[in-house]
């Protein structure tokens, strides 16, 4: 089964609405057509901008969260509907950050899962461990939990099309990565899991990334490895030139 890889940038709570459509301008007839699939998740407040500037480049736009509900008396929340609205194609759910900082639950983020799918975003699910649960070797018994608690309900045809992003806490913004064999063996233990919850041809489609300081210079290593299929990245993310060696340097890993 052939994967296409998948680069996402996630901009976190970085750059201006004017800022967003220089990066734009910048690596937008740079970007390679066809080969990897590429994204770039802003805030809410550069997206449509983004969206009206990349629309014929192969560089797709995604949010960073959402709620689930269609619309309500949520101050302050997003719906599915307003992004596809705005020609937006995936949402990243479940991030780290926002379990830490924000009450996100594995309940959110399963409703925020189906939300997504039922209006055809491409939900981006993070999933990972804490620098305590990996050296108490309860990695594998938390990301499992993690991933079974995000698909529930789904259909086979939605989980073909669901990504994963696999973020190990401690990698995230600290510059120590994961080793690609660390993360192509959680990952291929996530693709098991998938197999548990659906079958295997579910597993073999599933879209499943490496996040956490992932860099120009290390990208290649995570892409060579089988299970692999992109990455979620955040500071490297954040400068033309920087977002586009991370584009060449996955095309060079999954040759
Ligand atoms: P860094 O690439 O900055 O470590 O962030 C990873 C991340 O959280 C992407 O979602």
């Amino acid at each position: 089964m052939q994967r296409i890889p998948i680069i996402a940038g996630n901009w976190k709570m970085h750059k201006t609405t004017d800022e967003g459509r220089e990066f734009a301008h910048a690596v937008r007839s740079l970007a390679p057509e066809g080969k990897v699939d590429t994204v770039i998740c802003a805030p809410f407040t550069s997206l449509d901008v983004l969206v009206q500037e990349l629309q014929e480049y192969p560089v797709a736009v995604g949010a960073q969260n959402m709620h689930w509900e269609e619309s309500g008396a949520y101050t302050g929340e997003i719906s599915p509907g307003m992004l596809t609205n705005l020609g937006v194609q995936y949402v990243i759910i479940g991030h780290s950050e926002r379990r830490e900082y924000f009450a996100e639950t594995d309940e959110t983020v399963n409703k925020k899962t189906k939300a997504a799918f039922a209006h055809k975003l491409i939900p981006i699910v993070c999933v990972g461990e804490n620098l305590e649960q990996r050296e108490g070797g309860k990695t594998k018994e938390w990301v499992r939990e993690q991933v079974l608690r995000a698909v529930e309900g789904l259909s086979s045809e939605q989980a073909k099309q669901l990504i994963i992003a696999y973020e190990p806490i401690w990698a995230i913004g600290t510059g120590k990565s994961s080793s690609a064999e660390d993360a192509q063996d959680v990952i291929s233990f996530i693709r098991s899991t998938v197999e548990d919850a659906f079958d295997a041809q579910v597993a073999a489609q599933v879209r499943i990334q490496y996040g956490g300081s992932v860099k120009p210079d290390n990208i290649a290593t995570y892409m060579e490895q089988p299970d692999i299929d992109g990455a979620l990245v955040g500071g490297a993310s954040l400068t033309p030139e920087s977002f586009l060696q991370l584009l060449e340097g996955a095309l060079g890993g999954k040759k």
